[in-house]
């Protein structure tokens, strides 16, 4: 097997069956491992099973051992990876996720090197073995990223009043309560507790100053954890329509219809564009329905029937531009012809856009004239099944 290959398998993304099959194995031993370390500390279980429990074990350690040297042997075969083997493997083993993958392996080379007593106990470190395969910590390590300094701020500020709390805690408890305030650090611990909200009730303000300055610190918690929270929330609404941006914007220039305009047309339309994907057979839109939105077909081919005749449509082309134009219902319906990707327009977008873009407006208007012209052989409808449009 190639090294292109066996990399190919190890990645998270790969659809293939033998890259599902190692995907599967990798989860049920990441599960079996953290079961066999937490049941290796419940003592009756341990004496009961302790055979199952280091066979277990032992095959979780054999699988993720397995694993690294894998991905170590594999590393030539990433794109971009340099051309002497030798240093491909060193620079991968250097590499955030080569060391990673090590700490997996770690608990396998303890237990055979070593063979402590507590070896399973290391089985912790699988745990964070599932984090290659779950994009949303990507997301969430770029979300915190970018709102860093939003968060630091936030950050000295909850540093700011705990330091205060405490202090004047200090000056208002430490006659009454020498025990629990007669020092800044020691009220530190009252400070933290009261301010993250925890408040397990160990240490209390007695005199009615410092009940007063608790509520305060109470409040303040909250603020701060809400403003937290506040800052997360953007931060991934962000993200999200960064990643819904890009994934229009990639299929906005596959679309032969915008190849002729400008990337800053393209910017302008991706913005407004959301990308949605239809199964064979599903109904887009319905004869008579009121159209609120059209539809540029990025992937795919939709059947547009007629009263009489279907027409099929296309990459590249759109439709329900006519209910729009026009502010009748809609006068055909179009269903999914197989799997396809549209770009969806709203209206009060597309008025928009059309007000920004005359060029594309004149090609919208001029396309629609020409389907409502086209009449049927013989006449007797207003509809007649066109060749591809
Ligand atoms: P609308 O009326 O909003 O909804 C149905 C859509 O089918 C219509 O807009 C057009 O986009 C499309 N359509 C109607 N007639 C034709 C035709 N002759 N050729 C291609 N598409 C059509």
């Amino acid at each position: 097997m190639s090294w292109e290959r066996l990399y190919r398998i190890l990645q998270p993304e790969t659809s293939g069956t033998i890259a599902r099959i190692f995907r599967a194995a990798h989860h049920v031993m990441v599960a079996t491992g953290i079961a066999i370390m937490l049941a290796d500390t419940v003592k009756p279980w341990r004496q009961g099973h302790h055979r199952v429990l280091d066979i277990g074990f032992q095959i979780a350690c054999g699988f993720f051992f397995a694993e690294y040297m894998c991905r170590f042997v594999a590393a030539p075969g990433a794109p971009g990876a340099y051309t002497r083997e030798w240093r491909a493997r060193l620079a991968w083993a250097l590499s955030a996720g080569g060391i990673f993958d090590l700490f997996g392996a770690l608990p396998g080379v303890l237990d055979i090197i070593f063979n402590p007593k507590y070896a399973s106990l290391y089985g912790f470190i699988w745990v964070f073995k599932p984090v290659r395969y779950a994009p949303g910590l990507a997301s969430l390590q770029r979300v915190i990223s970018r709102a860093r300094h939003a968060l630091l701020s936030v950050l000295l500020g909850f540093g700011i009043v705990l330091l205060a709390a405490a202090s004047i805690a200090y000056l208002l408890e430490r006659d009454a309560q020498p025990e629990l305030f007669g020092s800044i650090p020691l009220a530190l611990w009252w400070a933290i507790v009261t301010l993250t909200t925890t408040g397990y009730g160990d240490v209390t303000p007695i005199t009615p100053l410092g009940r007063i300055l608790a509520g305060f610190v109470m409040v303040s918690g909250i603020l701060v954890f809400a403003l937290w929270a506040g800052i997360l929330a953007t931060g991934y609404a962000e993200e999200l329509r960064r990643r819904e941006f890009l994934r229009t914007w990639d299929l906005v220039a596959k679309v032969p219809f915008f190849n002729n305009v400008g990337a800053s047309v393209i910017a302008d339309v991706a913005r407004l564009l959301r990308a949605r994907d239809y199964p064979a057979r599903a109904a887009i839109m319905r004869r008579g329905e009121p159209g609120d939105c059209m539809y540029f077909i990025a992937s795919g081919e939709v059947e547009v029937r007629l009263r009489p005749g279907v027409v099929r449509l296309g990459a590249g082309e759109f439709f329900g531009e006519i209910a729009l134009l026009t502010g009748e219902p809609r006068n055909a319906t179009v269903v999914a012809a197989q799997p396809c990707t549209l770009l969806t327009l709203d209206i009060v977008d597309f008025r928009q856009l059309l007000g920004r873009q005359p060029d594309l407006a004149r090609v919208v208007s001029e396309e629609a004239a020409r389907r409502l012209q086209v009449r049927p052989a013989g006449g007797q409808s207003s509809w007649a099944p066109v060749e591809r449009t």
